[in-house]
């Protein structure tokens, strides 16, 4: 079996050696323009010359959650495309998304700017009653999410495309309940996949649904994000702020409002970062199981677009 790495931006080195430790008997290669046909691939933002040559692959393995780059390419025709399912990134974003709602719940910016300036003062608690968290998208980490949020006793809304039921979550779906659902909200989590769907999803008519103070945070893609909307919000005190990962254009340009914008944070892209060893041993027992005609999670619908 032969397994082809063609993987932008990534150190090739200790994946290939990890890909072939894991599958000791295949034969793994850092793609070059003209080589010999593959089984399968591991990629991420490889160029479209690389699936016009490679036109043969039985699965393609995305080393990402997110598939909306490699969904704009022309792919194999008969590949399976499957995306990383979990692999270590659903704890990092519970992690990230509960940091933020508490730094931002809790006041902690203005208490560190208070200290820098040499003031012992208090803020009044807050109830956190009062702010509702919506999540939308509960899949592997949306899910994760809204569970981690209900240990620190936030009420927790979640929005995705099939209703799904959560214990402790007040479930939306569809377009139809997406109204509802924003209204519920005070503090917003995008976990959505990008999609024609999904794409400027948060814009000034949906934001300016959600409750009064609202807050958003995005981890999902910077294309659901209308900028200049979001910032309108905050500037009009309607929106309390933002904490931002992913960006339109990554990196962020250095003459963004984002960067210097006081009512927003901003991180580069790095809620979830992707584990390579975990990775790896995903990715390898799936090769093995599609080998097998076993099926496998995380095969991703092009027609749905995730
Ligand atoms: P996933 O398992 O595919 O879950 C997607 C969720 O979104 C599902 O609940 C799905 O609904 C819902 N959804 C899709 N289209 C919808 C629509 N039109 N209306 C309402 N709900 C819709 O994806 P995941 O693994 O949780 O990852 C989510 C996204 O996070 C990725 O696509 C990627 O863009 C982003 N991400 C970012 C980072 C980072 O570091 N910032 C890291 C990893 C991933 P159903 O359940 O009904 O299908
Ligand atoms: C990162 O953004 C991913 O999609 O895994």
């Amino acid at each position: 079996m032969k397994i082809t790495f063609c993987c932008t931006d990534t150190k090739a080195e200790p994946w290939l050696a990890g890909l072939r430790a894991a599958l000791p008997a295949a034969q793994v290669e850092l793609w070059q323009p003209g080589a010999p046909p593959a089984d399968h691939a591991v990629v991420w933002a490889p160029p479209q010359q690389f699936f016009d040559e490679q036109s043969q692959l039985k699965g393609v393995f995305n080393i990402g959650a997110g598939v909306d780059a490699l969904l704009k390419l022309r792919l194999p025709p008969r590949a399976t495309v499957v995306r990383l399912d979990d692999a270590g990134m659903s704890v990092q974003m519970a992690e990230y998304v509960c940091h933020a709602v508490i730094r931002h719940f809790r006041e902690f910016d203005g208490y560190e700017a208070d200290v820098k300036a040499g003031k012992w003062s208090y803020r009044k608690p807050r109830s956190r009653a009062d702010f509702a968290v919506g999540v939308m998208g509960l899949g592997v980490l949306g899910e994760r999410v809204a569970r981690a949020l209900q240990v620190f006793e936030f009420p927790v809304n979640g929005w995705s495309r099939s209703a799904k039921t959560i214990d402790g979550v007040r479930g939306f779906s569809g377009a139809a309940q997406f109204n509802d659902f924003l209204r519920a909200t005070r503090v917003l989590v995008n976990l959505l996949p990008l999609t024609p769907d999904t794409r400027d999803i948060m814009r000034r008519e949906t934001l300016s649904k959600l409750q009064p103070g609202g807050y958003v945070i995005n981890v999902a893609r910077g294309a659901h994000l209308v900028d200049d909307d979001l910032i309108a919000l905050i500037d009009s005190g309607h929106l309390a702020g933002a904490t931002l990962d992913v960006f339109r254009t990554e990196p962020l340009p250095g003459d963004h409002p984002f960067w210097r914008h006081p009512k927003i944070s901003i991180t580069p892209h790095t809620s979830a970062r992707t584990l390579r060893d975990e990775s790896i041993a995903q990715i390898a027992g799936k090769i093995m199981a599609l080998e097998r005609a076993e099926p496998i999670a995380g095969i991703v619908d092009p027609v749905r677009g995730y």
